[in-house]
Parts: structure tokens; C-alpha cells; sequence
């Protein structure tokens, strides 16, 4: 569990299934991020169950709302943008996600999360080179990356469409 001035970062249970489908059903969060809207909340216990539970994944809890709204962490290998090792070093390298629920937008919550997130990878398990991924003109993802302290490394252009790749390095 990671605590932030505002924030409880903590593991995905079954029990948030409820709270994941209320964000999740809605296009606008998922699309941006490359998955589809949650369609029941026996959906979103599915993905909380085989994609949540991954190692340094977090559901976002602000302490006003008392329930999960969002999500920041560590996106799995299989999953991950970012095609071949960047840096020579990948066992210090990893690339990060994150959404939160339309209501709680524009607060500085995935910052916040972000920061504390990478400041976890980086001072227990020795992480110095983080990624983010974002889609062609997802300018409030790139808006997060900036607050960050992320800058901008290259570009990719697939069958999923355009992606912009940022990167943050913390010297050892
Ligand atoms: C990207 C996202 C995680 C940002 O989280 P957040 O906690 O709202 O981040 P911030 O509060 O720092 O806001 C970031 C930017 O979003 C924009 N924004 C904020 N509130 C907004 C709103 N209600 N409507 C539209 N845009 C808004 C602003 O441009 C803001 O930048 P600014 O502070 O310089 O004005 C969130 O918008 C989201 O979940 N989007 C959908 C999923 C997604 O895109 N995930 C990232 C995939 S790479």
C-alpha cells in the first residue's frame, strides 16, 4: 500500500467490482488507454482478476471517496507499448499506465499517483527508467506525463494507430 497526501494506492479485490464498472462502462476512459468499455460489473471482476491483479498494480483511492476510481501501475509485459528494450538496461526499465474516473478528473490525482508510484519502483525495487505511452493527441495523459517530470523520446505508428512514447530517467 502506498499513501500520498490525498491518495491510498492499493491492491485491486473482488470487492471493487462494483466501483470499477461505474468508471469503467464509460468510452472515454478506456479508449484512450486501448481497451473497451466494460459492458457488466461480472466484466470488471474478470479484469480485476486476470489484469489488475499483476504485480504493481494499484487501485487509486482518493480519501474523499472512500472507494476505488482509478488505476495507476506497472503495465504487464504482455501488454506493454513499448516494443524492444530502449535503454540496454530492461531490468531496470519498465513502463507505467494509469486512468481515473470522469468525476474526478482535473484534480492532479494521476500526478499524484505517479510521483509516488515511481518514487516505490524506484526506491524499493530499484527502477530507474520509466516509459509512458500515449495515443496521438491524448493530450491530458501527455499533460500528466509533463507534470511528472517525463519528456518527450519518440514515436510509434501501428495497426493500433500513432503513439507517442515518453521517458523519465532517475540517475542512480
Ligand atoms: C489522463 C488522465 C489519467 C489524467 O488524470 P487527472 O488526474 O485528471 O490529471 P490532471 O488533473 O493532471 O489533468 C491532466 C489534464 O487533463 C485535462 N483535463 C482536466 N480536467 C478535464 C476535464 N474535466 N475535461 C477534459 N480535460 C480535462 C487538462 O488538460 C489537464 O491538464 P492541466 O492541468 O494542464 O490543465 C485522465 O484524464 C484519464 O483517465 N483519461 C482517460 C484514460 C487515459 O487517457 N489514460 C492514459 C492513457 S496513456
Amino acid at each position: 500500500m502506498i499513501k500520498t497526501e490525498r491518495l491510498t494506492l492499493r491492491p485491486w479485490h473482488d470487492n471493487d467490482a462494483d466501483a470499477l464498472f461505474k468508471y469503467a462502462q464509460d468510452p472515454d476512459i478506456g479508449t484512450p488507454a486501448g481497451w473497451p468499455a466494460h459492458e457488466s460489473p461480472k466484466e470488471s471482476l474478470d479484469v480485476i482478476r486476470s489484469v489488475f491483479s499483476a504485480p504493481e498494480t494499484y487501485a487509486v483511492v482518493p480519501d474523499e471517496a472512500g472507494e476505488a476510481v482509478g488505476c495507476v501501475g506497472v503495465v504487464p509485459p504482455h501488454i506493454r507499448h513499448i516494443q524492444e528494450p530502449q535503454t540496454h538496461d530492461t531490468a531496470h526499465e519498465t513502463e507505467i499506465g494509469y486512468w481515473i474516473g470522469k468525476p474526478y478528473w482535473g484534480r492532479g490525482f494521476i500526478p499524484e499517483a505517479v510521483d509516488a508510484l515511481i518514487a516505490h519502483l524506484h526506491n524499493n525495487l530499484h527502477i530507474n527508467t520509466f516509459w509512458i505511452a500515449l495515443f496521438d493527441g491524448n493530450d491530458k495523459s501527455r499533460r500528466v506525463a509533463e507534470k511528472c517530470g517525463f519528456v518527450y523520446h519518440h514515436t510509434e505508428t501501428d495497426v493500433a494507430g500513432t503513439e507517442h512514447f515518453y521517458i523519465k530517467i532517475i540517475p542512480h
